[in-house]
């Protein structure tokens, strides 16, 4: 059996990619940090949890990223572990460094040190491009990087630091730099699963406003459960290498609004309010990507459009709520 290990396992990528790897033969091995609040933390791992090997472990401790690996011994890992919400990083730009940026390199120090042929995926994002974009209107793996937040300018450093020890080390680590992609299990402190949460609360008339930062920023929305088989075909290439993914079709944050307000029959501007609180120092305004590259190396589909994704949504809002 091949063994994968999962970093980050208990996040929304994580749990959707250890259900995929499961489903394809996998052994599948996790690390959790430790969570003074022991319940909820494995929640989106329940209907799969007695399948998992789970080891407690921190991505900035590297004696304990080294015990788990050289016990596991494992043939791919996947690096999805990360403080991954943007404005947060303004609050907590040095925790974020050190979770998003040198926790990285402790993992690959650790396997050069263990067994430099496991495979690594690192999780890299499109907020590493910051407000560049092509001429085209796109932004792929050519364009140059210039983050605006510190969770962007840790990404970079994430990034750079894989391709540096690929060519220094002859490791095998590839870099999906994902846009952004959605689901039920989305934290609901990202705009996509907060919009369909309050939405459907205001449909039942369990609250009366949503609160929203910055309406005009456009984003290339796409599923967690199509983009997770991204990193797998990633890792089964003959060479590493670096994947932009994303469904190349963006909306704003104000057509986000519109369609999931309609879906439920309302008018959105009855309700969205602004509030300063949810804006940040610095935007990125517009992410719209291109993975002619991608689509050329695999055979990767996306199953879901950006309205079946808040379809699929709103419906676990209406059912959570409902039951
Ligand atoms: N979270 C949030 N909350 N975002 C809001 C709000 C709000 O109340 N109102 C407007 N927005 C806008 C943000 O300013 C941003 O322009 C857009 O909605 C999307 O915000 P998020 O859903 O928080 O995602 P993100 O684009 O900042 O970051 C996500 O995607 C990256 C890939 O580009 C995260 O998943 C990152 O970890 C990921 O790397």
């Amino acid at each position: 059996m091949i063994k994968a290990l999962i970093t980050g396992i208990n996040g929304q990528d994580g749990s959707y990619l250890a259900e995929y790897l499961l489903q394809i033969g996998y052994e599948v091995h996790g690390i959790l940090k430790r969570n003074s609040i022991a319940e909820n933390q494995t929640a989106r791992l329940d209907e799969i949890y007695d399948q998992l090997h789970l080891h407690y472990a921190d991505m900035t401790d590297i004696s304990s990223l080294y015990r788990v690996i050289n016990k596991i011994q494992p043939d791919e890992i996947y690096n999805l572990a990360a403080q991954s919400h943007v404005r947060i990083s303004f609050d907590q730009p040095i925790y974020t460094a050190n979770a998003t940026a040198l926790s990285v390199l402790n993992l690959i120090e650790a396997v050069k040190e263990i067994n430099p042929k496991i495979k690594i995926y690192q999780a890299s994002s499109s907020e590493m491009f910051g407000n560049s974009i092509d001429k085209d209107g796109f932004q792929r793996e050519t364009t140059p990087m210039n983050p605006v937040s510190p969770y962007g300018c840790a990404k970079v450093f994430a990034y750079n630091i894989s391709r540096n020890y690929r060519h220094s080390y002859n490791m095998f680590i590839s870099n999906g730099i994902l846009f952004n992609h959605e689901s039920p299990r989305r934290g609901t402190n990202f705009v996509t699963n907060k919009v369909c949460k309050e939405a459907v609360k205001i449909k039942l008339g369990l609250s009366k406003d949503l609160k929203l930062g910055n309406l005009s920023a456009t984003r290339d929305w796409g599923h967690a459960k199509d983009y997770v088989k991204v990193m797998h075909q990633i890792l089964q290439l003959d060479k590493p290498d670096d994947f932009v993914c994303a469904t190349g079709i963006c909306h704003s944050v104000q057509e986000l609004c519109e369609y999931v307000f309609w879906k439920l029959e309302l008018d959105w501007k009855d309700y969205v309010v602004q509030d300063e609180k949810f804006l940040r120092p610095e935007e990125l305004h517009d992410l719209r990507g291109d993975a002619t590259k991608l689509k050329k190396a695999t055979d990767w589909k996306l199953e879901y459009t950006f309205e079946t994704m808040l379809d699929e949504m709103i419906n676990y809002w209406i059912k959570y709520y409902t039951k």
